[in-house]
């Protein structure tokens, strides 16, 4: 039996909502399709939204949605995507797979896609392509309130008001297709981008700049080295879990043998080395933690699904995507002193989905229901769990998060395991009185929803665990994800 005692941090911290967040590229049938309906499709809304999709999206109170990419932020000029839609210039999406991208959905598009889920936007900046002056008058398009031209231009349009605008990314990916940079040459531009990213509204707006690429902490030192925190308050990171390791065969997405599901959670949980590094270098230059990390993309990547498109990177998602999901967040809210957002890649379609859709069908993925067991840790405080975790099969026996918000306590348990395990968690020093409610989500690894059978793993009431004398003991079995609810 593995024993735990949670107790109060003895500096209170919080875990940032945006660590919740999510990100949503012009890329395969992530949006065209995705988030917005189809022309054809009865799940339209009257304003072009999916339906199903928003309504399945809103569940999960997501904090942040970050657009238009990815790489397809280094092609896009947002003036593209204003206007009359009939009138919106066609153009073809020349990094995913060349379709014809009609700009239907554009700046309006995503703000109102905001509003309608409830979350903040986050902007990626074109630097590939664009111009300095393009993302000035981008940020001035949406959140001036002066009488400018753009501004007018911005009413004619049918918005009134400025929209908020609380995070700005410049420059995605620059030490590759964003424009194959070195860190010193990036960070001097950086400094020129950033002083013209201007909100009009003169509210706060985080300037995100393009961090390392994985394990690159060369380029994390000279970002440090040359750009303080008062023009850069977020740096990102990327990283994304293959199987393999090897791009060209990355393994497939529901057939794999349990060794490669265990790899898979060790290769994810590389996440822990790589914030624990970035974050000494950044701890050197700026011990206050002025500048965020911000793990822009994360997720896993497999080979796409046979017979669709391959640059549409539309892949099925498991069990093992729900665990690797799970212990990921957990290592985000072990760094909650520098990590303030986290965007997995991407919400509908594309990668480690939420939801996928075929025709009018939609599915949740073992991936939702996770964001949706967890969403109770979003600005909660952080509990601290003492006890020794051993490793098994290279990987932690379990992971564990406490948080604590209002009167409740939420416990998220994850066995990455394929064996069940036993825990004794001591909640005395919470007094916790009762369970309000506990689930499970659990199955074989490679189990995974389809479109004929959309419940395969979606989360079930669990009866295996019992509060006594503030002392709650479980039995979790392999390969699972359990969310206890303490008042
Ligand atoms: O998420 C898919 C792609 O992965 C993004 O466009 C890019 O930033 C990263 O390489």
């Amino acid at each position: 039996m593995l024993r735990f005692k949670v107790q109060p941090q003895t500096e209170a911290c919080i875990i940032p909502a945006a660590q919740y967040g999510h990100f949503s590229e012009h890329l395969g049938r992530c949006i065209y399709d995705g988030l917005w309906a189809d022309e054809k499709s009865r799940k339209k809304t009257e304003e072009g939204f999916r339906a199903d999709v928003i309504d399945a999206l809103k569940k999960l109170h997501i904090p942040v949605l970050r657009w238009p990419g990815g790489c397809f932020a280094d092609a896009y000029h947002w003036r593209d995507g204003i206007g009359a839609p009939q009138e919106r210039p066609v153009r073809v999406n020349t990094i995913w797979g060349w379709p014809l991208e009609t700009n239907r959905f554009g700046t309006h598009e995503f703000f109102r896609l905001c509003e309608l889920l409830g979350c903040d936007a986050y902007l990626a900046a074109n630097m590939g392509s664009g111009t300095v002056q393009e993302m000035a008058d981008w940020v001035e398009y949406v959140t001036s309130f002066y009488d400018t031209t753009l501004t007018k231009e911005r009413r004619k349009n049918g918005r009134q008001e400025p929209w908020r605008l609380p995070y700005l990314g410049i420059g995605n990916e620059v030490w590759g297709g964003g424009g194959y940079m070195t860190p010193d040459h990036y960070a001097d531009l950086y400094r020129n981008w950033q002083n013209f990213a201007k909100p009009y509204d003169h509210k706060p707006m985080m300037k995100i700049a393009c961090g390392a690429n994985s394990g690159d902490y060369h380029w994390t030192e000279r970002m440090m080295a040359r750009v303080d925190a008062s023009m850069m308050q977020g740096l990102s990171v990327h990283y994304y879990t293959v199987p393999s390791g090897i791009w060209e065969h990355k393994g497939d997405a529901v057939q794999f043998t349990d060794e490669e599901y265990l790899e898979t959670i060790r290769k994810a949980l590389y996440m822990e080395e790589l914030l624990s590094k970035h974050s000494e270098i950044m701890d050197r230059y700026d011990p206050e933690k002025k500048v965020a990390l911000v793990v822009d993309e994360w997720g896993s990547w497999y080979d796409v699904t046979p017979g669709t498109e391959e640059a549409y990177l539309y892949q099925q998602n498991t069990m093992r995507d729900a665990i690797l999901a799970a212990c990921t967040l957990h290592v985000f809210h072990r760094h909650t002193d520098r990590v303030k957002m986290a965007n997995l890649a991407q919400t509908v379609n594309v990668l480690q989905a939420l939801i996928l859709t075929e025709g009018d069908r939609m599915l949740c993925t073992p991936t939702y229901h996770v964001f949706d067991l967890f969403q109770g840790h979003q600005d909660a405080a952080l509990l601290t769990i003492a006890g020794d975790v051993p490793q098994i099969n290279d990987l932690p026996a379990i992971s564990v998060i406490a948080s604590c918000k209002d009167d409740g306590m939420l416990l998220t348990i994850c066995n990455p395991q394929l064996t069940e395990q036993t825990a004794a968690f001591d909640c005395s020093a919470l007094h916790v009185r009762a369970i309000q409610n506990a689930k499970l989500l659990t199955g074989d690894c490679r189990a995974h929803n389809t479109f004929d059978h959309p419940d395969v793993v979606c989360p079930v009431a669990f009866d295996g665990c019992l509060l006594e004398k503030e002392q709650l003991t479980m039995t979790l079995p392999g390969c699972s994800v359990v969310a206890v609810m303490l008042r």
